[in-house]
């Protein structure tokens, strides 16, 4: 059992960096966790943190054991969120993106934008073991992994692949797709005019999501892993690349507080530096959900565009943050009460992963 406890807790939260800018005012006393072996994951990753438990148990590193975990969900086809099976971009090809931090060293690695290959998380954890560099995309991420025995394969499913067709052949009434049944000429493709991705896609019955697994660990001597893998923005523009490989925004840790991460719209986490941002707030002597919130806030505080909120002007999104103490202390925050990712995932080191429902910035 670790052994860091509130006073030695404390004592790092006090010397790790803080951000001057960051309002201290609600900040309260730290709750001691109860140490590690503490994993944590966004609500789709219950056979990842029981991997990623049964590897720290056994000794590993919690890097190893948090990309371990979530290559199980890169390799489920049912999980339309991230690696096989994930939603393609516009052009019907899945880019993966992927991040990984390793507390001890303060190294990182990660892949944006790659193409055939199953397992971006392992790649990124290549990058940061094996080169100098912390971000690799494209063509070029793709090579790597290869030169590094990684299989290039076809990530498209057969429900993927049509989930994707029909997405498009529905894009514009006036397009030269037509509907399988309506091939001999019945009026127009509903509905065409829809305003943005997601409300064209929802009014067809399609799937669309922001994808993507958190996962994040601390062993039992209180050193931090943590990984971010997604699929991305469903039908999103070729090239574009979210939040999750990039390094402060959908996930950051620091070995003397914690980690932090982040599913949903990733354009809303990178310009918040959110994975960074709840870091921070810890080391200031935030909790965890607390630390969460905040960056929940900031994003509203700071999202202006009349087409990202609703009548009340608060966003229209959904983003969920998630925070892992150094202590094992933990917590999880979504935009709204009821959004559809609503819960996430804890492995605490004592019986079995279980779900957990986030807080919620808006009632
Ligand atoms: N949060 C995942 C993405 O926006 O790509």
């Amino acid at each position: 059992m670790n052994t860091i406890n509130r006073r030695s807790f404390l004592a790092v939260a006090a010397a790790a960096p803080a951000l001057s800018y960051l309002p201290r005012t609600q900040a309260r006393p730290a709750q001691p966790g109860r140490g590690g072996p503490v994993c944590i994951s966004s609500g789709n990753g219950i056979p990842a943190i029981s991997k990623a438990m049964e590897m720290l148990r056994s000794g590993s590193d919690p890097l190893d054991a948090v990309v371990h975990g979530v290559k199980l969900i890169e390799d489920d086809p049912n999980d339309m969120s991230v690696g096989y099976g994930g939603i393609p971009n516009e052009n019907g090809v899945v880019q993966l993106d992927s991040c990984v931090m390793h507390g001890p060293t303060h190294k990182a690695g990660a892949v944006a934008a790659i193409e055939n290959i199953k397992n971006p998380a392992m790649v990124a954890l290549k990058v940061c073991r094996r080169t100098d560099h912390v971000l690799l995309v494209g063509e070029g991420a793709k090579q790597f992994a290869l030169a590094h025995g990684f299989k290039e394969e076809d990530l498209l499913t057969e429900r993927t692949r049509k989930i994707w067709l029909k997405w498009k052949e529905n894009l514009n009434p006036n397009d030269d797709w037509l509907d399988d049944d309506q091939h001999i000429g019945a009026p127009g493709n509903a509905p065409g005019n829809a305003g943005d991705l997601q409300s064209r896609a929802e009014a067809l019955g399609l799937p669309f999501h922001y994808g993507t697994i958190h996962c994040s660990a601390i062993d039992a001597n209180g050193d931090v892993g943590s990984c971010t893998t997604t699929s991305g923005l469903s039908y999103k523009i070729p090239g574009r690349v979210g939040d999750s490989p990039l390094i402060g925004a959908g996930n950051f840790c620091d070995n003397a507080v914690g980690a932090g991460g982040a599913t949903g719209r990733g354009e809303a986490v990178i310009q918040s530096c959110g994975g960074f941002q709840v870091v921070q707030h810890m080391a200031n002597g935030d909790d965890p959900t607390e630390a969460c919130l905040k960056v929940l806030k900031w994003i509203a505080d700071h999202t202006r565009r009349h087409d990202l909120l609703n009548s009340k002007g608060q966003p229209n999104f959904n983003v969920v943050m998630y925070a892992l103490r150094k202590d094992g202390a933990y917590g999880s925050a979504c935009m709204r009460r009821g959004s559809r990712a609503r819960n996430f995932a804890v492995h605490n080191g004592t019986g079995e992963a279980h779900h957990e429902e986030c807080s919620y910035l808006y009632g």
